[in-house]
């Protein structure tokens, strides 16, 4: 019978067998998958994986702390986390088209991972002598590994990762504990291996990050205004009790809008802010969550007061299609 206890004894079994004396390394994202399957090869093989976390500058409030300190705590990783918000930032500047800023994020990423695995291929050379990093995990699960044709897992990767692709040319073969699960079943495997709720339950939130919910050029200041609204909006979703009725909320901020406001003793020309609810099975297509107005109400009122510049807060009432969850 399937249980998360059996399917963690097996899986820690197969990667001990798989690894032997090599070392691994596991990039985390800061999402559900990543972190779990982190957590079932750290239980395996312990002090031989390494993870990375490339901190972009383009996650929401906490969530870098949650992967540094929670998520560490939980596990006793080893991790080492690469500060590339200046980078990203300077590569962003000026740049206002959603497809362009997917590119030179997905760009950015690869190059700041590759250059990171390389270290620590280094360091482990220097460090173990005859014991090189031969293994990259991944967390890929069930759907992934039918919708791209069921391959096994070698070297080649493309398509799944967050951000847009690893390279071709990796010298690693692949370890995939995730591959026969779903997301629920991820989400519970998590809950057992005693991942921090935050991360377990942690709704989709696309690799590009906030870089792709501000409708406009992405600067520090206005990455530090959306987090601040988006931080109001999750809050209040969760007082609601609604995580488990809402698929995501994104939070978009309009940069290149404004509108007359009326806030204080004085007129205003603020920014708007768009919360866009759905209800979805798998993201394919997505209805618009009919959300309780009270809680509307509570978030428009909280994110207008707390947050500067913003004087106007709209819900998105679309579909999709027509429209895509993402405004980017
Ligand atoms: P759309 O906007 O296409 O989003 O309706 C569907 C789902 O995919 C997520 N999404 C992304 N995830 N990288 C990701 O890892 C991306 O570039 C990306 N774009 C959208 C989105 O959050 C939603 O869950």
């Amino acid at each position: 019978t399937w249980t998360t206890g059996n399917v963690i004894e097996e899986q820690v079994a197969a990667i001990r067998e798989q690894v032997g004396d090599k070392r691994a390394i596991c990039g985390l994202s800061g999402g559900v998958d990543s972190a779990v399957a982190a957590a079932l090869v750290q239980k395996a093989i312990g002090s031989q994986l390494t993870c990375v976390y490339v901190d972009h500058g383009l996650m929401r409030k906490g969530e870098t702390e949650q992967v540094e300190k929670d998520f560490v705590a939980a596990t006793g990783v080893s991790l080492k986390v690469v500060d590339a918000e200046q980078r990203f930032l300077d590569a962003l500047a000026g740049v206002s088209d959603p497809e362009e800023k997917r590119k030179i994020i997905g760009r950015e990423f690869i190059r700041v991972f590759e250059q990171a695995q390389a270290e620590i291929v280094a360091e482990a050379a220097g460090e173990h002598g005859e014991q090189p990093v031969q293994f990259l995990v991944q967390g890929t699960l069930y759907p992934d590994v039918v919708e791209s044709g069921g391959g096994t897992g070698t070297a080649n990767i493309k398509s799944h990762h967050n951000v847009g692709g690893l390279p071709e040319d990796l010298e690693f073969e692949l370890i995939e504990p995730l591959r026969k699960l779903f997301k629920d079943e991820v989400r519970m495997v998590g809950q057992e291996l005693g991942l921090p709720e935050e991360i377990v339950q942690r709704q989709p939130f696309p690799g590009p990050g906030l870089g792709i919910r501000i409708v406009g050029e992405v600067t520090k200041e206005r990455l530090d205004l959306l987090r601040e609204a988006d931080a109001i909006a999750r809050e209040e979703l969760t007082a609601a009790g609604l995580d488990r009725d809402i698929w995501q909320c994104p939070v978009v901020l309009l940069a290149d809008v404004r509108s007359v406001g009326v806030q204080g003793d004085g007129r205003t020309y603020g920014h708007p802010i768009v919360l866009r609810p759905v209800s979805s099975e798998d993201a394919m297509t997505a209805d618009w969550t009919r959300m309780p107005y009270d809680v509307l109400a509570k978030i428009s009122t909280r994110i207008t007061n707390e947050v500067a510049d913003v004087n106007r807060v709209v819900l998105d009432v679309t579909s999709k299609p027509p429209g895509t969850i993402e405004w980017e």
